[in-house]
């Protein structure tokens, strides 16, 4: 007796379940008529196009206010750090096997395509020794001066196409980091030291290792397009007795009030790095 109820519950259960999905008689899908079905997506769809619309419209209100030329959060000018190439803070090589030193040559070759002399004869022959400021009421791209790389005599690969590795006297060029607005104060130079009992000679590119004023200041990588960073070139004159020895070589920015000897940070104004050429 009892089973026959149960299933008689339960078929009625299971129409119910049924009608739940649809319900023949009303129409009903899921509980609901088709037109509350279209009212709610119709509710869903405006409401979810007025918060695309209010994200759009902040993101826009949000970029109208930034300047593609100007940084927006820049508190103090920091001090820029000093970088060496080739790219490597450990340079070994053996100057009579060209494939040791390739590398090298190559990387310093690539470097230096856009310091090419007739590349940067579309840039100004600025005055020397001050500083090249540009007026933001001007046009909002900034003219940059010119550094052609044959002002790196030696050290340029033009008149010696291996960079001096060839002959045991390698160069090595340095550039300070970009930093917008940076204006040092004073003539900043390149002083590069070997921590050794007998000093060794070094040669300079441009003359004392002098990074002229007029590459300042920078104006960021939009404005600026053109801008070509000052660089240093130093060629070690190391002789037979320097040779299958790691020299440890370390190079400053003097002369300016650019930072060169923080306590934490050793690439701010300076590196250092070794050389080793055996034969
Ligand atoms: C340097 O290269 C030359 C020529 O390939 C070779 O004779 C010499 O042994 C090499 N020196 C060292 C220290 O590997
Ligand atoms: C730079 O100059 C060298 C030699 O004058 C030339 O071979 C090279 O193609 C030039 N590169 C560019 C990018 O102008
Ligand atoms: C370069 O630095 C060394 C060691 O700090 C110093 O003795 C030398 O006078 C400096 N040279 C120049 C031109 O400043």
């Amino acid at each position: 007796m009892a089973s026959t109820e149960d299933k008689a519950a339960n078929k009625e259960n299971v129409s119910s379940w049924k009608d739940s999905i649809y319900n023949p008689r009303t129409g009903e899908l899921l509980g609901r008529t088709a037109s509350s079905w279209a009212l709610i997506l119709l509710f869903y769809l405006v409401f979810y196009c007025f918060l695309a619309g209010m994200f759009a419209l902040t993101m826009w209100v949000m970029l109208l206010t930034l300047d593609d030329y100007v940084p927006r959060y820049r508190d103090r000018v920091p001090h820029p750090g000093l970088v060496i190439r080739p790219n490597s803070l450990d340079i070994t090589f053996n100057k009579s096997d060209p494939l040791k030193y390739a590398q090298y040559v190559q990387h310093l070759e690539s470097f230096l395509q856009k310091y090419n002399d007739t590349e940067q004869e579309k840039n100004e022959d600025c005055p020397q020794g001050e500083y090249f400021l540009q007026d933001d009421t001007e046009e909002m791209t900034k003219k940059a001066c010119r550094f052609k790389r044959g002002s790196l005599s030696f050290c340029s690969g033009l008149s010696d196409t291996n960079f001096g590795y060839s002959e045991g006297k390698p160069c090595v060029l340095l550039k300070m980091n970009r930093i917008i607005g940076l204006k040092p104060r004073g003539d900043p130079y390149i002083n590069c030291t070997v921590k050794r009992e007998s000093p060794i000679q070094m040669q300079y590119f441009p003359s004392e290792g002098r990074i002229d004023k007029m590459y300042f200041p920078y104006y960021g990588k939009k404005a600026h397009e053109n801008y070509v960073q000052p660089l240093v070139a130093v060629k070690l004159l190391l002789t037979k007795e320097d040779y299958n020895k790691e020299l440890p070589v370390e190079c400053r920015v003097e002369g300016s009030d650019l930072r060169n000897n923080d306590d934490r940070d050793k690439f701010l104004g300076r590196v250092t790095f070794r050389i080793k050429v055996v034969e």
